[in-house]
């Protein structure tokens, strides 16, 4: 039995684990050997997408053995509930100039791909030395704009999920294991 199950208050929205913490643990130590293999002997910037990446990004940069910065981008498009409204801009902007720099775009899930393809053309434009995008989810079921993913930790099928950093309305980011949100709570949200 998971511990969510038992003394999460909003246990009776969450349908069931997907990804439990070990699966998450064990595939993010994964991901951290491959960028720590590809990127040896350069210096890395990763930069999360606020605020689903952040337990991504805390968990993934630990495991990297080359050295690494820190720092954030945050973008509006979603707004409550789980659907984009497909306008995606910037709310909070990197603290660090990226030109000549081999920057790691960090995110949790890609979706419509609308989100990372719109950080990624404002990237571009900066000239760092490189660009490479790390997800921890995808859902490719969903997608509208085609997004070059470098590493990828997990294919889901087409369903809400929420912990591990992911939110519904703001809740359950904090819980260890990827969950699925039941269908019943979203829908009548959903444009
Ligand atoms: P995209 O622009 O449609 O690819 O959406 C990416 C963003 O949508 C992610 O950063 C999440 O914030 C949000 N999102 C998409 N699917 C989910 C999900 O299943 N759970 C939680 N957030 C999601």
């Amino acid at each position: 039995m998971h511990g969510w199950v038992g003394h999460n208050v909003y246990g009776a929205e969450l349908e069931r684990v997907l990804l439990d913490s070990a699966a998450i643990d064990r595939r993010v130590r994964e991901l951290g050997d491959s960028i720590s293999r590809d990127y040896a002997g350069r210096e890395l910037l990763a930069v999360g997408i606020l605020k689903g990446a952040l337990i991504f990004l805390a968990d993934l940069v630990r495991r990297l053995t080359v050295p690494v910065a820190i720092d954030f981008v945050a973008v509006g498009s979603y707004g409550a509930g789980t659907e984009s409204s497909g306008a995606v801009r910037i709310l909070k902007d990197l603290e660090q100039d990226i030109a000549g720099r081999h920057v790691l775009l960090v995110e949790d899930i890609v979706d419509t791909g609308l989100t990372l393809n719109y950080l990624l053309e404002i990237f571009r434009a900066r000239a760092p030395a490189s660009l490479r995008v790390c997800v921890l989810l995808d859902k490719p079921e969903r997608r509208r704009v085609p997004v070059p993913i470098d590493y990828c930790g997990f294919v889901i099928p087409d369903e809400f999920v929420v912990g591990y950093g992911l939110d519904y309305n703001e809740r359950y980011r904090h819980l260890s294991d990827i969950v699925v949100l039941r269908r019943e709570v979203y829908r009548g949200n959903s444009v």
